[in-house]
């Protein structure tokens, strides 16, 4: 749905004309994976997909949103912010609402209709995408909210830490809030410092879903960042971030074997963003795309979130000429792939996805090209 016909749809719910739209867009992570709850370096980049609100003020405390997706109302008020069932996505809604509040803002209701083209479930960050776009209409809606972009992140990352219970770490909703067209955006996820990389001329990021649901994400996720704690407790490091390359190889037979491959993962991954952002810098297409492979490998050996779906598109995209790179994109066990490919075989790859996925994988896949894009933002109608 375009904003016109949100802006119809807000009419014929509410009675009344919209006074703002605020939007947030999902993302691809470019490399960087697994590393940004270790404090390490990530460089996302935001997509050509986002979650849209049309909507307008209210004189009250109560927020009233309407979600053009799910033929679904939901209404809260600001002086009780309960939460609903597990899933629901309103709590991402919600759980802005309240952390927005505990951190002293003075928010006003408001009504809207909410709508988003991330796809959900995917790995492309369609639940950041609210928040930020959350966010973003309360500040239309006329609450002060004196936050910058990297605050506002933080905030709507604890908000799904906290109120929806889910223990992501900050990219996601950084890359959300800061994105820019035609870059990525290189994050120190310790200090929040951040840098824009323009994305090379002649290349199409393109996504595949592999339409496979993520079993079992959750919990691996979450064994995976205990994981790291321990390898960092055991190194005597505050995080994997602080463990060099060389540091690490000295040290390695000190861990259990388990141990010691995810800390390599880390570790190799947070020198393979460095080293990625300094190839971007030279417009080293080849370079950058070696250590995009280089990435899926470690995640799929050593780290173990890939899945044989996501091997089976890395695999059919590698053998494809005009292909730089390959690799599973976010936290893995399902989702989306991503390759860097030259703009005259996206046609080619696009099609030898579309015939040789579902052969190997019995499911059908979906095929995106992305176009870096904006962070989230707001204005009048
Ligand atoms: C998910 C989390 C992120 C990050 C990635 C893995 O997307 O929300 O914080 O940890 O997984 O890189």
């Amino acid at each position: 749905m375009n904003v016109t016909e949100l802006v119809a749809h807000f009419a014929q719910t509410f009675g009344r004309q919209p006074a703002f739209v605020a939007r947030a867009p999902g993302r691809v992570n470019l490399i960087g994976e697994h590393t940004d709850y270790n404090d390490g370096f990530v460089l996302p980049m935001a997509i050509d997909r986002d979650v849209t609100i049309v909507g307008a003020p209210r004189d009250d405390r109560v927020v009233r949103l309407r979600s053009a997706n799910f033929d679904d109302e939901v209404g809260f008020s600001l002086d009780r912010i309960a939460k609903a069932s597990d899933g629901a996505w309103s709590n991402y809604a919600r759980g802005v609402a309240d952390v927005l509040q505990q951190a002293g803002f003075d928010l006003r209701g408001f009504d809207g209709v909410i709508y988003g083209d991330v796809p959900i479930g995917s790995g492309l960050s369609s639940s950041a995408a609210i928040e930020m776009a959350t966010l973003m209409a309360f500040a239309a809606a006329g609450s002060p909210l004196t936050l910058d972009g990297a605050q506002a992140a933080r905030l709507a990352q604890r908000a799904e830490n906290q109120f929806v219970g889910v223990n992501c770490g900050i990219m996601d909703q950084f890359i959300s809030s800061l994105g820019k067209a035609g870059h990525a955006l290189f994050i120190d996820c310790r200090s929040l410092a951040y840098e824009l990389t323009p994305m090379p001329a002649g290349v199409t990021v393109l996504v595949v879903d592999t339409s496979a649901p993520r079993s079992l994400a959750a919990s691996a996720y979450n064994e995976r960042r205990a994981q790291c704690e321990q390898a960092a407790r055991m190194l005597g490091a505050p995080a994997l971030r602080d463990v060099s390359v060389e540091a690490f190889e000295q040290r390695r037979s000190e861990l259990p074997d388990l141990i010691a491959r995810r800390a390599a993962h880390v570790v190799y991954e947070n020198q393979r963003v460095l080293d990625a952002v300094a190839a971007l810098r030279a417009n080293d297409v080849r370079t950058f795309g070696r250590l995009m492979n280089e990435s899926h490998d470690s995640l799929r050996d050593l780290y173990e979130v890939s899945s044989k779906e996501l091997d089976a598109v890395v695999e059919i995209a590698r053998s494809i000429n005009g292909v730089y790179g390959a690799r599973m994109t976010g936290a893995g066990f399902g989702g989306c792939a991503i390759a860097l490919v030259d703009d005259d075989q996206v046609g080619a790859l696009t099609q030898a996805v579309a015939q040789e996925y579902p052969r190997r994988t019995g499911r059908q896949p979906k095929v995106y090209a992305c176009v870096a894009s904006d962070g989230a933002s707001w204005r009048a109608l």
